[in-house]
């Protein structure tokens, strides 16, 4: 008796008070004919909320952001690298612009393209391959800027009656250029030389592997959220 009066306690607990949203948080509701709009204009008046971090979405200052040790290959035509990387430290990936949106909290899907016009990395790499037919390994630091990387994305199954982990998460980025600055491998400068000749070819090659590196990075974070706040919550029905 007494462990279902617990129980049940609890679940009123959480009934009645729900996570809190910050106050700043713009609200768009589902019966808005302009919910898409209302969306947008919200995630891009985040951008200086973002970068120092909302700790009630679970978000952590993200400038820098620093991610896990991470290993990627890419395999093309043209390219076939092994790279592990660490201290992989991104910059600027607030600043990001949502050029457009489709919110439909009912069937627990958001899509959506997304502009970062100004990301930095930096990271201590081994790399051991060839990128754009060009010989590319040794070990140093790396020091990167992106031009625009320009993402399609789609989130789905925010939908209680599955569970935040089967949460989806599709990302599609296509890099527009790169500059890259890689110390530790032989013949540097001419290397880098070339690469810089090559960089908008380059940037495309890279596109796939950031895309999943975004996808591992913002998923988990996706789940928190969903865990928090079902859709209906942060689109509530009406005003
Ligand atoms: C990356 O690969 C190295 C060598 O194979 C391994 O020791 C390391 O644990 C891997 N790191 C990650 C994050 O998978
Ligand atoms: C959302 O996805 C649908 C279906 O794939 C697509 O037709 C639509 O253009 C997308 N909307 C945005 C804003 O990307
Ligand atoms: C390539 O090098 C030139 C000359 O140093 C520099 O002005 C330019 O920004 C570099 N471009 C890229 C994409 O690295
Ligand atoms: C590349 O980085 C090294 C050290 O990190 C620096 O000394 C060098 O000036 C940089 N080269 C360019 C072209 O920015």
């Amino acid at each position: 008796m007494c462990f279902i009066i617990v129980l049940f306690g609890t679940t009123l607990f959480t009934t009645i008070e729900p996570a809190q949203l910050p106050s700043y948080f713009p609200r768009c509701y589902q019966d808005d004919r302009n919910i898409n709009e209302c969306f947008i204009n919200a995630a891009n008046s985040l951008n200086q909320y973002v970068r120092s971090g909302i700790p009630e979405i679970g978000l952590r200052p993200l400038d820098p952001f620093v991610s896990p040790d991470l290993n990627l290959t890419i395999e093309s035509p043209i390219t076939d690298i092994a790279a592990s990387a660490q201290r992989f430290t991104f910059y600027r990936l607030y600043n990001y612009r949502l050029n457009s949106a489709e919110v439909r909290p009912k069937d627990g899907a958001i899509n959506g393209t997304v502009t970062l016009p100004d990301v930095g990395l930096s990271a201590d790499y081994q790399v051991h391959g060839h990128i754009v037919n060009l010989p590319l390994s040794g070990s140093g630091d790396a020091k990167v800027e992106f031009g625009n990387i320009i993402c399609d994305f789609l989130i789905d199954n925010w939908l209680e009656k599955f569970s935040c982990n089967e949460i989806k998460l599709e990302m599609s980025c296509k890099i527009e250029d790169v500059k890259m600055n890689l110390t530790g491998i032989p013949n540097e400068d001419a290397t880098n030389t070339l690469i810089n000749l090559s960089s908008k070819l380059v940037a495309s090659e890279l596109s796939p592997a950031y895309s999943n590196i975004f996808k591992l990075l913002f998923r988990p974070f996706l789940k928190r959220l969903c865990r928090k706040y079902p859709l209906d919550h942060l689109f509530p029905l009406s005003s």
